[in-house]
């Protein structure tokens, strides 16, 4: 199964340059790339920071563009998204629980468990009792042989950015004390917030982040400000395929030029 993740498109609802590049012609850039080489993936994964501005202008050039893929897009809110206006264009059918933008997506690989990180009016993630409540109802009701993806906005873990790392998920503790009982069927955690490639593990578990589809964090471990140092390093998206026996993600970037050669 090959599955793409794509994060903080940061969309403004018109043709504003964001950093100096286009939002809107960089996921255009990015959708032609994944209709040229990965048009036969099961699926697309937005994990938050869909708008700049939480613009519902910003959500209709999203529907725009991901209604030109040919797999399903799923989508998560980041802390500059508002959530009733993203369900508004994006996602007006789905059940989304106690009107948290969450949801799963069960597949031959595992249960796609998406969980909302948004807390109301700051850029540092949140896990309230009721989606805490929400995610331990999830994995408990599996079957013991379930295995389980977790796919968030917001990291689980310092990522040594300090910019960066002060907005991360306050309540990392309590989400590792709902993972531990199920850690063995958590295949790995996915998220975006963080602007750049990053791999690793925590608590044992695996994860990636995948770059912005427009402006990337600068990989900066020194500097703390409220300000985060940011790069004109290329955007990007992944590639993640699955197998039973193993997870592979690549990061792909998409606006490379010059024809393609052999090595
Ligand atoms: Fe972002």
């Amino acid at each position: 199964m090959k599955i793409l993740h794509l994060s903080d498109t940061h969309l403004t609802g018109d043709d504003r340059l964001l950093f100096g590049s286009s939002p809107r012609e960089r996921l255009a850039a990015a959708i032609d790339a994944i209709r040229r080489d990965h048009a036969d993936a099961s699926f697309c994964l937005f994990t938050g920071d869909l708008a700049e501005n939480g613009a519902l202008a910003a959500y209709r050039q999203l529907a725009d563009l991901a209604a030109t893929l040919p797999m399903p897009c799923h989508f998560l809110a980041g802390n500059h998204d508002a959530r009733s206006q993203l369900l508004q264009v994006l996602a007006p059918d789905h059940p989304h629980s106690q009107s948290f933008v969450q949801q799963v997506i069960d597949t031959e690989q595992g249960r796609f468990l998406l969980l909302d990180t948004q807390r109301k009016a700051s850029a540092r993630g949140e896990l309230c009792e009721t989606r805490r409540a929400w995610l331990r109802e999830q994995l408990e009701a599996a079957a013991p042989e379930q295995g389980f993806w977790l796919v968030m906005h917001h990291p689980p873990l310092a990522l040594g950015i300090p910019s960066m790392d002060q907005y991360a998920l306050e309540q990392a503790e309590l989400l590792w004390e709902t993972l531990r009982p199920h850690r063995q069927r958590i295949r790995h955690i996915l998220f975006g917030h963080v602007h750049r490639a990053i791999s690793g593990s925590w608590h044992g578990i695996a994860f990636s982040c995948c770059k912005s589809t427009n402006h990337q964090v600068a990989l900066d471990l020194v500097t703390r400000s409220v300000d985060v140092p940011g790069s004109h390093d290329a955007p990007g998206f992944s590639v993640i395929l699955i197998e039973p026996e193993r997870v592979v993600v690549h990061h792909q970037e998409f606006l490379a030029k010059g024809s393609a050669f052999f090595l």
